[in-house]
């Protein structure tokens, strides 16, 4: 339904991968080569979905991941997606780059929200966005270290004369989507990045100089010692997201972070990188014990859940799977894509013969194929 609904440059948006989309298909590939080892016999009429995150309970392994510009898939998208997460009871993570405010989020959504962050060059921005995170309630702040390079994403450059500047072709396109212009363009016209609007040289929205900004703005100096600023102006849960390697994850444990994403970003930063799922045991082995692993890449399926869950993460974050939702009917897709996944861990237990997550790790085999 997604695909239907959505013009083109969005769908490529939503769907598209860094270069020849090696690492994209990757993420997907990477669960058949997990393999399930069922138990038989045994009473599984009670089943546990919920998981420990930060001390506290949740009742599914799930948290909605960050993604900029939600509001091109459907109206006022972020508040569609925190509110599809509070209905769960699951934590939804806005993006720096949303098209909404996050006080706007908080205050329509309620339920736990979180605030991803991009370092900005200019220092007093990013403390302006972490102050206003932490005055409007959100639980955990989380720091997005992947980008600090743009990926190379053709698809992008495919629909656009130049950036922010759509073809004619992919004009006439929209044009053919005519329910997705009523959905999306009709109310405001095309979706601001809301959230940085204050921040934007003579608060010009203008996505082509929006994106000028970010491009400039995105600081690839940052190390591990921004990680001790962070937490200095930060007073709750901080979290590192696009962590691939075993000693970074260490160096984070040791740097005082609560939690790691360990994640490629989607496949849409450096193509020809490993898939989260296939680094997870290793990084959970290392650092399982000290912070809160969190995945994400490629979940489709309860069964990747549960898989990922098996290997050591303790909470797996969805992007396209929510917003593929989304699109394809607002906030009631989002809570159809979420009540899908919540089944299919749930059957997944049942089929394996257990009855809570914690159980499935002696559950599983690495396989080569
Ligand atoms: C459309 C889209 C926009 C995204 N925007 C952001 C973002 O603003 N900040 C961020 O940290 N990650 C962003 N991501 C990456 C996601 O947070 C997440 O890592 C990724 O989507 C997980 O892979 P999956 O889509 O296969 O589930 C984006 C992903 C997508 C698909």
């Amino acid at each position: 339904m997604a695909r239907r609904r959505l013009p083109a440059f969005v769908r490529e948006y939503l769907e598209g991968g860094a270069e020849d989309e090696v690492t994209l298909r990757r993420n997907r590939n990477a669960f058949e080569r997990v393999a399930f080892i069922s138990k038989t016999l045994t009473d599984v009429s009670r089943r546990d979905l919920s998981v420990e995150v930060f001390g506290g309970k949740l009742p599914l392994p799930l948290a909605i991941a960050p993604t900029g510009s939600s509001g091109l898939f459907a109206h006022r998208g972020d508040l569609a997606l925190a509110r599809a997460a509070a209905a769960f009871g699951i934590p939804f993570i806005q993006s720096t780059v949303s098209t909404l405010r996050l006080e706007t989020v908080a205050e329509g959504a309620g339920g736990r929200h979180w605030m991803q962050l991009y370092m900005l060059k200019d220092r007093a921005v990013t403390e302006a966005i972490v102050a206003r995170a932490a005055g409007a309630g959100c639980e955990a702040l989380v720091l997005t270290t992947d980008t600090v390079v743009f990926g190379n994403r053709e698809w992008d450059r495919r629909h656009y004369i130049r950036p922010g500047r759509l073809q004619l072709s992919s004009k006439l396109d929209v044009l053919a989507h005519p329910r997705w212009m009523w959905d999306v363009l009709v109310p405001n016209g095309v979706p601001l990045f809301e959230n940085i609007l204050e921040f934007l040289p003579g608060r010009n929205a203008n996505p082509v100089r929006t994106r000028a900004f970010l491009v400039q703005q995105m600081d690839p100096s940052i190390t591990f010692k921004d990680i001790a600023w962070l937490k200095s102006i930060w007073p709750r849960k901080l979290v590192v997201k696009g962590v691939l390697d075993v000693d970074d994850a260490r160096r984070l444990a040791d740097a005082g972070v609560d939690g790691i994403v360990v994640s490629n970003h989607g496949a849409r930063q450096l193509d020809g990188s490993v898939s989260p799922i296939e680094v997870l045991p290793a990084i959970a082995q290392a650092v399982g014990a000290r912070l809160c692993v969190m995945v994400d890449g490629g979940f489709r399926r309860g069964t990747d859940v549960v898989k990922a869950i098996g290997l050591g993460a303790h909470l797996v974050l969805l992007g396209r799977a929510t917003l593929y939702g989304l699109a394809a009917g607002g906030e009631e897709g989002a809570k159809h894509a979420l009540s899908i996944l919540r089944e299919e861990i749930d059957r997944t237990l049942g089929l394996l013969g257990v009855t809570s997550l914690s159980e499935c790790a002696t559950r599983l085999r690495q396989t080569s194929t």
